[in-house]
Parts: C-alpha cells; structure tokens; sequence
C-alpha cells in the first residue's frame, strides 16, 4: 500500500485486509504487548493544517507502539503563518526523513495533490482534508461495528445486512462520506437523516437512503446509530435550524435511546457537541461505543501505518483499492 486517501476507492478485499490487520494489532496490544519492533526505523510526520485531538495522538501512539520514530507538526505557530505552502513544508519534513506522512488539512483534496505531485516520496495517508474524507475514521468505525457483532470471530467478515443510521450534518461531513462508501462496500444497508438542508446536493449518487425523521429511522431497527457532529464552525444561517429545534428533532436523547433495539450501539466520531446532537444520557450510555471507537483508532492506524512502510516486502501484499 503506498497511500490510503479514500475509502471511495477502497475494495472489498483491501479494506477488510486493514481491518484483520487491526484485528492482529488489537490483539497485541490486549496481550500486553505495548511495542512491536515492525517499523523500528521508519519516521512518521504528522501534518496537521486543521485542529484534532483523536486522530492525532492516535497516529502517535500507533507509530509509537510499532517503534517509529514520530514528528508532530501543527500549522499553528509554524511558518505557515508566514506564508510557507504546502509544497515547502512537505518537503522539508521529507528531508528530515520522512517514511509516511499523516495528512489533515482544511482544503478537499490537499492529501490526494500532496501524493500525486511528485513533491515528497513519503507515502501519504489522509487524516480528514475539508469536506471530503476521513478514511481511518471510517474503517476504526467499520472495525467497532464489526468487533460488536462478530466478536473474536470478525477476521474475514464483512458487514452484509447490518443495518447503520448515519444522522446530522451530512453536507460538512468526512466521516459521513468515507463511512458511506466504505459501508456500503462492506455490504452494510445505510440510512442517512439530516434536515433537507444539511443534504449534500449530489446525494442522488450515494448508495444510501436517505430520510429527514429520526424517529421513523429508528423505528427501522438499526444495529447501529452514528451521530455526526454538528459542525458549526462550516455552518451559514440558511443550513441551519436553531440549536433548540435541531435538538429537538434530529439530537439523540433518552426517550429516542430506549426506542433503540437491544444490542443497537450509539456512535460519534467525537468531538461531541454534548445537549445538541446528543445527549448525555446517550453518550455515556452502555450502548455508547464512543471510547471504544477511540481505542479501536489506534489499532486501525497501527494497521495503515504497517502496511504503508511494511507492507512492500512480500509478506503484506499492497491493496489494489489504494494507490500504489
Ligand atoms: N474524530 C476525529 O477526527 O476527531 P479529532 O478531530 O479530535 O481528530
């Protein structure tokens, strides 16, 4: 694998390759094998133009815990308020060294021109860029849903007929797209609810429904829930209700939890705008996977960051849904 920029692109066969990977990574990490020496070596950099608490210090522990050598860089108070771009700061952190470069940026895109450009060499894997994607998102949120279903039996398996609800701010959202394509390539059935106006306009495309009731969505039995964040930060006037009746009609509270069928789980990809698109009675719920989302990231990632720098020696074929 010489980069991971989409799940859009992602076959079957690739993705469930990152996911038994992760299986084999997570079961280290719960016999207590902290440190793996696979990457021993190797230099991971990562880029971040956009603000992120999970994903990064995910990609830290994941390369940490298979013995790379790490670099954290953050936009802010770097020379990119000088007015450095992204060509001169990709290639300065390639000549110190760089083997693989974790990517989030606020332009759609940016990871995709940053592997293409022929500026670094390093393979490049996409944290989250603008609207577009968030593929390690999506396949740590395939992994838990798996993982919930299957339990030590999920090597191999796929997501055929598992029902999942993605509710909210679909129009601003990467997680939603990468889990949509990623889903759907699983073989899961996907609903999306959002008001009309937090649809994005070429949804038509999308291997999904779509409906604008929450509660005639959860009255479809889904085995799973995801809530988006809503993000407000992206958000004009004309896409959104007020607080209160987004609240009210698309927020997961305690009477739409207990309208959840048994064993049904409740996700976020965090962070979570606690009292607005959910509450905390559905956060900290049994049925929450929020933190074992959180956990299942750095497994997933160990898996990205082995196959990218370790996966060309024979023993790891490289997966043909990702750019070689
Ligand atoms: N889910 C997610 O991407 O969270 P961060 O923005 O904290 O990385």
């Amino acid at each position: 694998m010489r980069n991971l920029l989409d799940t859009k692109h992602l076959g079957l066969e690739d993705a469930l390759r990152i996911l038994d990977v992760a299986e084999d990574m997570r079961d280290t990490q719960t016999r207590e094998v902290k440190k793996l020496p696979t990457l021993r070596g190797k230099t991971v950099v990562n880029l971040f133009f956009e603000d992120s608490t999970r994903t990064r210090i995910s990609f830290e522990a994941a390369a940490k815990r298979l013995s790379a050598d790490v670099i954290n860089f953050s936009a802010k108070g770097s020379s990119v308020s000088k007015g450095e771009s992204l060509q001169d700061t990709a290639q300065t952190l390639q000549a110190m060294g760089a083997d693989a470069v974790v990517i989030r940026h606020g332009a759609s895109g940016a990871p995709h021109t940053l592997a293409t450009s022929g500026w670094i060499s390093a393979g490049v894997i996409n944290a989250g860029d603008g609207t577009h994607e968030h593929p390690t998102q999506a396949l740590l949120d395939a992994f838990t849903i798996r993982k919930r279903r299957f339990g030590a039996d999920s090597r191999g398996r796929d997501l055929s007929g598992v029902r999942v609800v993605i509710v909210g701010d679909v129009l601003h959202s990467r997680v939603a797209r990468s889990n949509v394509w990623l889903l759907s390539t699983l073989g899961a059935d996907v609903t999306l609810v959002a008001p009309p106006t937090l649809v994005p306009q070429d949804v038509s495309a999308w291997p999904v429904r779509i409906v604008y009731d929450l509660d005639e969505a959860i009255a479809g039995a889904p085995d799973a829930i995801m809530m988006l964040r809503i993000q407000l930060e992206r958000m004009n006037a004309a896409y959104f209700p007020t607080e209160r009746e987004y609240s009210r009609r698309w927020g997961l509270d305690a009477a739409r939890l207990r309208a959840l069928p048994d064993g049904s789980i409740v996700m976020h990809p965090g962070p979570m705008n606690r009292g607005l698109e959910i509450s905390a009675d559905a956060a900290d719920s049994p049925q929450s996977t929020v933190l074992e989302q959180v956990a299942n990231g750095v497994s997933v990632r160990m898996a990205a960051l082995y196959l990218l720098l370790a996966g060309g020696r024979g023993e790891t074929p490289a997966p043909a849904g990702t750019t070689t």
